[in-house]
């Protein structure tokens, strides 16, 4: 399973690649204008950082400013995977970025209709957004499931990435599922790694071995 950090926020981007143990970042508009720099700038910068796919979303909603503005980004760097709203337009502007050999991660996924359209259109990655599915009392991890069977049933390539993680609990369901890659906002990563257990014995062992020393 692979490890994406949810994120355009370059010093967490460093801290948590230090790590070792991240594989690719996703970005949208939102988490852009959080960090006020320019998307070209921040996903350049990301890509020194990260070495593997890197999400950069376009802004246009036709499939002709989708496809000049995904030609754009794929120009910055060899990992930007452009990402294109689930929409029949976002479905051509997939489809042709695609056939040019331009990798994408369509999103905004939020049910298997929408997830079997993505693969067919012949998107790298597709990202349905489990927390905000949640958030309506839908459930996201089932989402998860179905496209996964569906996607295995069919030989389908196109990679699930778990997005609009809230909580470790979705990272381990989607593994136990068995999706492809997590996204996951910088704090998951640090809910994922750490346990109280494993800090009080750290701090017995610590303490023991002070002890048996005097
Ligand atoms: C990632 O690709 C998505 O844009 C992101 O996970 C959305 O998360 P949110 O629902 O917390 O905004």
């Amino acid at each position: 399973m692979k490890f994406f950090l949810d994120t355009a926020n370059l010093e967490d981007i460093k801290k948590y690649a230090a790590w070792g143990i991240v594989d690719g970042v996703t970005t949208n508009p939102s988490l852009i204008a959080k960090e006020g720099v320019s998307l070209e700038k921040r996903i350049k910068e990301i890509a020194k950082v990260v070495d593997g796919p890197i999400s950069s979303e376009v802004i246009s909603t036709k499939a002709s400013g989708m496809i000049k503005e995904g030609r754009e980004y794929a120009k910055w760097h060899k990992n930007i995977h452009v990402k294109l709203p689930m929409t029949p337009d976002g479905l051509i502007a997939c489809k042709t970025l695609t056939e040019e050999g331009i990798k994408t991660n369509v999103t905004l996924i939020f049910s298997l209709g929408q997830a079997l359209m993505a693969a067919k259109a012949g998107a790298t990655l597709m990202s349905p957004f489990v927390g905000r599915l949640d958030d309506i009392s839908d459930d996201g991890m089932a989402l998860i499931a179905d496209i996964v069977q569906a996607y295995d049933n069919y030989g389908f390539e196109t990679e699930v990435l778990v997005a609009s993680v809230r909580h470790p609990r979705h990272v381990m369901d989607a593994a136990l599922i068995g999706a492809d890659i997590c996204t996951m906002p910088p704090k998951i990563f640090d809910q994922l790694a750490t346990h109280p257990l494993t800090d009080s014995g750290i701090k017995k062992f610590l303490e023991d071995y002070k002890n048996s020393k005097k």
